[in-house]
């Protein structure tokens, strides 16, 4: 990552970090901003209102997709029982995070956050508190590094017991050749009767809109190549779980709460699923080997 260009044009905390490089536009800030958020600077700014331009229903989409983590996690840690959570790729803090959102049932949830953006990691240190009775902790990673996630997460979560993996607009950063392997390992690593729960922009909702901004991600100075995928490819990627009622539906579609949130179209994919107790085989876990740091958010303050 290059040196700050120590920008100030941002408000709230992110004009007071150094280190990072403000001038290209960043997945986490860029999402930050498409959700109303303050911790982004002039390049994020650009590159959201880029994707505005291409499809202005990506303002409801987003909302629509935090509406499903809520109501995702609040069905692990409450129908489901689910008492640890994994959310890979969380972004900035924002209202009604996993760890906020699976407190709010059981407050003893323990919840740790995998990121590969420092920045993430920076604002997950100033802003998100645990309940007194669980833990919030954050490890850097990319998603695709099982080990170090493993190894990291293990710090705080004992994978002999069911795990709900949250990874909610992460996967379409990934290409074909990286993302099904990435989910099917990560699945292998938890206890049968774990969850995952995933969203997806769709490639066959909105197409041409969603194809502009594809466009726009290859070639402006955005943050990330996106890789939409439709219906049935989302529905891959829970191969060999037994996914959730209603299945894998738009943002929306998964049991909303009221009419508004049902009416609030997104052009995503989403569905849970259960790692099935029989069928799948106990990992035999390497060795991931230690010095991988799991901070404790409230250690980090
Ligand atoms: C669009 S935000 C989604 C935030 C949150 N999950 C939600 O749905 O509201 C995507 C997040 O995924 C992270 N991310 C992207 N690619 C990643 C990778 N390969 N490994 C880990 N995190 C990644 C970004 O840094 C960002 O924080």
């Amino acid at each position: 990552m290059r040196e700050a260009d120590a920008s100030p044009d941002a408000p709230g905390t992110a004009g007071q970090r150094p280190g990072f490089d403000t001038s290209l536009p960043n997945i986490a800030r860029v999402y930050d901003y498409l959700l109303g958020g303050k911790d982004n600077f002039t390049a994020d700014r650009a590159a959201g209102d880029m994707v505005i331009a291409a499809y202005p229903g990506i303002v409801r989409g987003v909302k629509a997709n935090r509406a499903f983590l809520g109501r995702a996690v609040r069905y692990l840690a409450g129908e489901a029982g689910v008492r640890q959570f994994l959310d890979v790729g969380p972004g900035l803090p924002t209202a009604g995070n996993t760890h906020e959102a699976a407190q709010s049932v059981a407050p003893a949830s323990r919840v740790v956050y995998v990121d590969n953006d420092p920045v993430v990691l920076s604002h997950a240190r100033a802003l998100l508190r645990s309940s007194p009775q669980g833990t919030a902790a954050f490890v850097e990673a990319d998603v695709r590094d099982i080990g170090k996630i493993v190894a990291g997460a293990g710090q705080m979560l004992d994978f002999s017991e069911p795990v709900a993996i949250v990874m909610l607009a992460v996967l379409h950063f990934l290409p074909d050749d990286a993302v099904y392997d990435t989910v099917r390992a990560l699945m292998a690593e938890v206890a049968p009767g774990s969850f995952v729960a995933i969203s997806h922009i769709a490639k066959d909702i909105e197409a041409e809109s969603i194809a502009e901004i594809i466009r726009n991600s290859r070639e402006g100075p955005q943050s990330a190549e996106l890789y939409p995928r439709t219906r049935d490819e989302v529905t891959r990627l829970f191969a060999g779980l037994e996914l959730v009622e209603p299945g894998v539906v738009t943002l929306q579609d998964w049991r909303p709460d009221s009419d508004l949130e049902a009416r609030n179209q997104a052009a995503a994919w989403a569905g849970v699923a259960r790692k099935p107790l029989s069928r799948w085989a106990s990992p035999a876990r390497p060795d991931y080997g230690s010095g991988i740091s799991c901070m404790n958010i409230s250690d980090m303050a």
